[in-house]
């Protein structure tokens, strides 16, 4: 059977579209069984139900504190026994104890070239340094922010005439490139997360991971 997959958002689920368009189109080898946002109005959750996915919201307001919502959420997923958990636009930060459970087996895109710009504002703050170019990352989620180890990166240039909305978009696009990439591999046991190192094919990846070339 193939792989099962539980996608985390919170806002548009573009992402989770592009892993959808994937899974239809035959790219990936892998089934979404539950989308979940903490925010009932994230329009990701009608992409699912129109999909014919089952579609939970979480609100995470509704909890005391950080933990009780992530125990909260937890019992939800694993309801679903994923092989693979997916953060995808999921704009909230996770507990230790809720990140081991899933270590080896939960993947994040990030908006920028990481260890580059971990946090909000990425694109803003890459104009802002002067860079040359920016992109985007999906890595594995460890207990560090943003700070897992790499599994596939794109690049695109910065213009002159670039502000963060342009560079947002362009960035968006790499990532409904990238993510469903990783999410393959994974699906056909192709990549492997060991301690910190991450492998595909039997190959060690470099730590700034697989580079997207066009
Ligand atoms: C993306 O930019 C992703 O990199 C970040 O959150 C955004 C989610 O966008 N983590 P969408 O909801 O998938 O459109």
């Amino acid at each position: 059977m193939a792989p099962k997959i539980v996608v985390l958002i919170s806002g548009s689920g573009s992402n989770l579209q592009a892993i959808m368009d994937g899974i239809s189109q035959g790219e990936i080898d892998g089934q979404i069984v539950a989308v979940i946002s903490n925010r009932a109005d994230a329009y990701g959750l009608q992409r699912a139900e129109l999909a014919g996915i089952s579609a939970h919201s979480l609100d995470h307001k509704q909890y005391p504190d950080r933990d009780s919502f992530d125990q909260a959420l937890l019992k939800l997923i694993d309801r679903h026994q994923p092989d693979l958990l997916l953060l995808a636009g999921f704009m909230r930060i996770l507990t230790a104890d809720f990140v081991r459970h899933y270590q080896g087996r939960m993947m994040n895109i990030h908006p920028s070239l990481l260890p580059l710009y971990k946090g909000l504002n990425t694109h803003q703050r890459a104009i802002e340094a002067g860079d040359a170019e920016h992109g985007c990352t999906v890595h594995f989620v460890t207990e560090e922010l943003d700070g897992g180890p790499l599994i596939i990166q794109a690049r695109t240039p910065i213009h002159p005439g670039d502000d963060a909305g342009t560079l947002q978009q362009r960035v968006h696009q790499l990532e409904h490139r990238i993510y469903p990439v990783a999410v393959s591999w994974f699906c056909s046991h192709r990549l492997r997360l060991t301690d910190k190192s991450v492998w595909l094919d039997g190959e060690l990846l470099p730590s700034c991971g697989f580079q997207l070339q066009d």
